[in-house]
């Protein structure tokens, strides 16, 4: 991250990542399977970690600023992480068994995180730059860094298939 870096301009950049990531493994899975996995494994991998950064810093740091959690819209996002998470394992189980033919799979994926990033980069880290302090901010980043990896780090690299 760089000095100016907001939350929007921080968490939007990932989002951006991942989805290139996601876009190689669709282009390369009929050609090239074994890098079509690579890039898969990396988005999966990475959407956890960004959820768990979320849910676990930036959301509680919301209701801590705000007052709002049930019927705000981190508790709207929260349910929508559990949708995405779905779709990310029925794509996985097909990875895993080196099954291409997850396109519905995906592009129900696709439309759900397409809508959900944008309501985070529109409305939500907007939102909490406008009543967070740039330390309260810097603070967020240094604990991004501190969660330790085996929250996220769950896929077919890691375990048995
Ligand atoms: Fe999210
Ligand atoms: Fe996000």
């Amino acid at each position: 991250m760089t000095e100016q870096d907001t939350i929007r301009t921080y968490y939007e950049r990932d989002h951006d990542r991942l989805d290139e990531l996601f876009t190689t493994f669709q282009r390369l899975k009929r050609s090239d399977f074994a890098r079509a996995k690579e890039a898969f494994k990396e988005f999966k991998v990475g959407l956890q970690r960004h959820i768990v950064w979320e849910e676990d810093l930036l959301f509680p740091l919301w209701k801590e600023k705000t007052g709002m959690s049930e019927g705000g819209p981190t508790f709207v996002m929260r349910a929508e992480h559990r949708q995405i998470g779905a779709l990310l394992e029925a794509i996985h189980q097909k990875v895993a068994e080196g099954d291409p033919e997850s396109d519905r799979e995906e592009q129900q994926l696709l439309a759900l995180l397409g809508a959900h990033n944008m309501k985070e980069e529109r409305v939500l880290y907007p939102s909490i730059d406008h009543v967070t302090t740039e330390d309260e901010r810097t603070l967020v980043y240094r604990q991004m860094q501190d969660i330790p990896e085996d929250r996220y780090r769950t896929c077919c690299g890691t375990h048995s298939h």
